[in-house]
C-alpha cells in the first residue's frame, strides 16, 4: 500500500470527498490541522481508532484528542463549566485541548479515551473543521507519526514515516503553528497545564485573568499518558544548551546566535534568524529531522528562551534530548 497524497489547495472537492470515504470506511486519514499533521479517524468507531494505534504503534492506554467542528459539537461531547467555556470561545478554532468530562451517552467510543470518563476536546482551523462538519462526528487523531518519533508538520513528513501503512495523506503544506496544541484542565476554578504548545500560558492567562498553574514534575505523565519522557525522539542524540559545539556535530540555534565553534558544525539551522518564537515553533520538528537526516553524531541546540512559546519549544526539546527507554 503506498499512500495517494492529494493536494488540498488544488483540489479541494477532491480532497473532501476522498477523506470522507476513507474516514467513512473506518480507516485513518492523515490531515493537516494548523499544529502539526494529524492521523484522523472516527472517534465513535472503534475499529477505526484500534487503526490508528497500530498504524502508530502507539501503546494503547494513550488518550486521542477528540477534534470538533466547533463549540456547539463539542458542547455534545464534553461537558463545559464558565471558564472552560471562554477559553474555548476565546482560542477556538486553534492550538488548544480542553480537557472536560465526557457526557455520557455522547458515543465518543472509550478507546478514543482510553476508559476516562474525561475527554481531550479541540476544534481546529481551516480544513479539519470543514472535514469534521461534513463527517458529521468527532475525529480522534493524534499525530500522524510513529509513536515516539517527531511530529509531522508536512505531508513529506507524514508520507516517508507512514505513508506505506495509509491509503490517504491530504497535504495542506507547512503546519503554521508547528508544535502540537496546549492542553489544559480546569478544575475547582483552577486552570492546570498539561501540555505546553500552540497557545502560551500568557495568552491564557491575559485572557482569563488567572494564574496558570504548571504540573510539578512527572507527576503530570499520569494525568496526560501521551506526554512519556523520551517523546518527539530524533535518531541522533540531543544535547541542549549547547553553549560550544563539538566536531561531528548539527547545530540548532536562535535568533542568529551561534554558539562557540559553530564553524566546525556539521551543519547549521536557525530555528528563526529575526529572533520570533513562533517562526521557530513551525520550523522545530523540521529542522530536528533535517538535522537528523544529516548524518551528523548528534544534535546541539543552543539555548532557547523559556518565555511565551518558548515553554512549547523547551518543552519538545527536553523529550527530544531525554534518554531512550
Ligand atoms: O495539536 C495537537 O493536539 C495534535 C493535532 C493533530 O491536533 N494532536 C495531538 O494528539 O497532539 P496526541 O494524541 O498526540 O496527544 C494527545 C495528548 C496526550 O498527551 C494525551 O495523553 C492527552 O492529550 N489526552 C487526551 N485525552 C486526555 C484525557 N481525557 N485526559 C488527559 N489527557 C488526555
Ligand atoms: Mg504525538
Amino acid at each position: 500500500m503506498t499512500a495517494k497524497i492529494i493536494d488540498i489547495a488544488r483540489d479541494p472537492e477532491g480532497a473532501l470527498e476522498a477523506a470522507l470515504q476513507v474516514l467513512g470506511e473506518g480507516f485513518p486519514v492523515a490531515i493537516p490541522t494548523e499544529t502539526v499533521y494529524g492521523l484522523a479517524a472516527d472517534a465513535t468507531n472503534a475499529a477505526a481508532i484500534a487503526r490508528i494505534y497500530e498504524t502508530k504503534g502507539r501503546p494503547r492506554f494513550n488518550p486521542l484528542i477528540c477534534h470538533m467542528a466547533d463549540l456547539q459539537m463539542a458542547e455534545r461531547y464534553g461537558q463545559f463549566d464558565p471558564l472552560s467555556r471562554k477559553l474555548a470561545e476565546a482560542f477556538w478554532p486553534g492550538p488548544l485541548t480542553l480537557i472536560l468530562p465526557l457526557v455520557e451517552q455522547s458515543g465518543i467510543h472509550p478507546l478514543a479515551t482510553a476508559g476516562l470518563d474525561t475527554v481531550g476536546i479541540r476544534v481546529p482551523k481551516g480544513f479539519a473543521a470543514q472535514l469534521i462538519r461534513h463527517f458529521g462526528r468527532p475525529l480522534a487523531a493524534p499525530s500522524a507519526n510513529t509513536s515516539g518519533k517527531v511530529s509531522p508538520t508536512s505531508a513529506a513528513h507524514v508520507a516517508e514515516d507512514l505513508g506505506s501503512k495509509l491509503t490517504l495523506i491530504l497535504d495542506g503544506g507547512a503546519a503554521p503553528v508547528g508544535v502540537e496544541s496546549t492542553i489544559v484542565r480546569v478544575e475547582d476554578g483552577r486552570i492546570r497545564l498539561l501540555r505546553p504548545g500552540g497557545v502560551s500560558a500568557e495568552e491564557i492567562e491575559a485572557v482569563t485573568g488567572i494564574a496558570v498553574v504548571r504540573p510539578d514534575g512527572p507527576s503530570a505523565t499520569i494525568e496526560a499518558p501521551g506526554m512519556l519522557a523520551s517523546h518527539y525522539a530524533p535518531g541522533a542524540d540531543v544535547r541542549l544548551n549547547a553553549e560550544t559545539v563539538e566536531k561531528g556535530e548539527a547545530l540548532i540555534l536562535f535568533g542568529g546566535q551561534p554558539a562557540a565553534g559553530a564553524d566546525r558544525a556539521h551543519a547549521v539551522f536557525d530555528l528563526s534568524p529575526s529572533g520570533d518564537l513562533a517562526e521557530a515553533a513551525a520550523n522545530l520538528f523540521d529542522y530536528l529531522k533535517q538535522a537528523d537526516s544529516t548524518g551528523a553524531t548528534r544534535i546541539a541546540v543552543a539555548s532557547i528562551p523559556a518565555h511565551g512559546l518558548g515553554e512549547a519549544i523547551n518543552d519538545r526539546l527536553a523529550r527530544a534530548a531525554a534518554p531512550r527507554e
